[in-house]
């Protein structure tokens, strides 16, 4: 399966790039030759110059060409605009967001990486919204259909979309540092204010302490007596643990969890009311600690039978089966507590298409080698995952027919290894043997 693009991460200095670049397709402008690179171009006429200054400073919600950098043309919408330090009237830098990809895209960029020439006539914010679904070509439509870039968005009414983008429009904290990687964020996180001017903040990787400076950091590490999260450790098998943190018990370490982690989630409120959850951190351990690898929270209670609030792999180490794991460790944790359980809503792009992977894996494993009859019901009683769900993912495969008033799952053995090749691999396994866990009880 292909990449949906991500942002940046520097390990001991060295950049990776662990983004592929967006398919450009149809995106390439005058100034880019036919494999998107920029051309030489002519002198420009003194009209031509005149004509671009006149537009300038570009105006916010402005719609124009932008060179990413992959140094081809997208298309993005100018979110923000800040003068240039000492620069002249009209000298700005724009916060653009790419209008065919997520968010956590969106970036400063200088005026030179703007074509002037494609600069659209300022349409109204609020015709222009309607009209923007048919404004969009289907080549479009089907791109953002592909890459679910606005998923999440539609579950939210469009008045509190506005406010949720309005107040975070902006990516307050560019990069962080957290144990032995510096990671470029992805969204807004609200942190308190006196971090305001921040542009990178130090994480000590154990208690989630953030500072403002490196010598801090280096200062809080030689005291800081931590070197595993909080917590009981519920699960060991080889060098992967699971440690359950009690937000009740261990608040502060659970806010600093809540403030990283939403430098990655874009659609989520972050709980100031740890006290409802238990976080669930997956570490990688060797001699100097137990290192986070990512982390899953869910409520205490939870009445629409969630079984996972928020989960998120760092971006070190995505793409490399964590995801799954502990999409499948949230569901071990149902099936202890005897209960099916399902992800709070809105999923992500991401999220939808782990969580896609993994009840297709998991169903059509068990449909393969199942004899016989099999019905909604006992797919979920085997394996915690709500009906609803399965329903979902089965119907997207062509695998429910409706009849007589019934869905009945039609499962054709090529149909399924078709399906299970295209649902990616399996990610790390979960060994039941090594959790030794029991339902969380309020005690008294
Ligand atoms: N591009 C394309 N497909 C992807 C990408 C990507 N960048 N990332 C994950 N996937 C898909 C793939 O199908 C992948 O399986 P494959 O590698 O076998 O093809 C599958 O998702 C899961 O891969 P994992 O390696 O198991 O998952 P990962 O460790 O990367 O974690 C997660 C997935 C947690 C969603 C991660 O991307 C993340 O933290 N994202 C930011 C936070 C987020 O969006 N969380 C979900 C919000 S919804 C909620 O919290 C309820
Ligand atoms: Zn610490």
């Amino acid at each position: 399966m292909g990449s949906i693009d991500t942002p940046t991460i520097t390990e001991n200095g060295s950049t990776q790039s662990h983004a592929a670049a967006p398919a450009a397709d149809g995106d390439q402008k005058p100034h880019a030759s036919a494999n998107g690179a920029p051309v030489e171009m002519p002198p420009e006429s003194e009209a031509t110059k005149r004509r671009r200054a006149s537009m300038l400073p570009l105006e916010v919600g402005t719609r124009v060409m932008c060179r990413w950098r992959d140094a081809k043309y997208h298309p993005v919408k100018v979110i923000e605009r800040r003068k240039v330090p000492y620069g002249g009237a009209n000298d700005y830098e724009y916060y653009v967001h790419y209008t065919e990809f997520n968010r956590r895209l969106d970036e400063w960029v200088k005026l030179e990486q703007l074509d002037l020439d494609s600069v659209e006539t300022v349409v109204d914010e609020k015709v222009e919204d309607k009209v923007t679904s048919l404004k969009m070509t289907r080549h479009q439509k089907r791109k953002i259909d592909e890459t679910h870039v606005e998923v999440g968005h539609e579950e939210l009414d469009a008045a509190s979309l506005r406010e949720h983008e309005e107040f975070t429009k902006v990516k307050n904290i560019a990069t962080i540092e957290l144990g032995r990687y510096e990671i470029e964020t992805w969204y807004f996180s609200p942190f308190p204010p006196e971090y305001s001017d921040c542009l990178k903040l130090y994480f000590c990787e154990f208690c989630l302490n953030f500072m403002k400076r490196k010598e801090q950091l280096q200062r809080h590490m030689r005291k800081c007596d931590l070197k595993h999260p909080p917590g009981d450790e519920i699960y060991r098998s080889g060098t992967l643990s699971m440690f359950e943190v009690d937000g009740k018990k261990n608040k502060v370490y659970g806010q600093n969890l809540c403030y990283l982690a939403k430098l990655f989630l874009d659609h989520k409120t972050l709980y100031y009311d740890v006290d409802l959850f238990l976080f669930y951190v997956l570490c990688e351990c060797d001699d100097r600690g137990c290192h986070m690898v990512g982390y899953f929270s869910k409520e205490k209670h939870s009445e629409e039978s969630y079984n996972l609030a928020c989960i998120l792999t760092l971006p070190p180490y995505q793409r490399k089966g964590y995801g799954k794991f502990l999409i499948a460790f949230s569901y071990e944790l149902s099936k202890k507590e005897g209960k099916v359980g399902t992800p709070e809503r809105p999923l992500s792009d991401l999220g939808l298409l782990s969580y896609r992977g993994y009840w297709t894996r998991v169903l059509l494993d068990i449909l393969k080698k199942h004899k016989g009859n099999i019905s909604i019901k006992e797919l979920s009683d085997m394996t915690a995952i709500k009906a609803e769900d399965i329903l979902t993912t089965l119907q997207s495969l062509d695998l429910i027919q409706y009849r007589k008033g019934q869905h009945v799952i039609c499962a054709d053995p090529k149909l399924l290894d078709r399906h299970l090749k295209a649902a990616g691999r399996g990610g790390l396994e979960v060994d039941v043997s090594k959790l030794i866990w029991t339902p969380y009880k309020e005690q008294s």
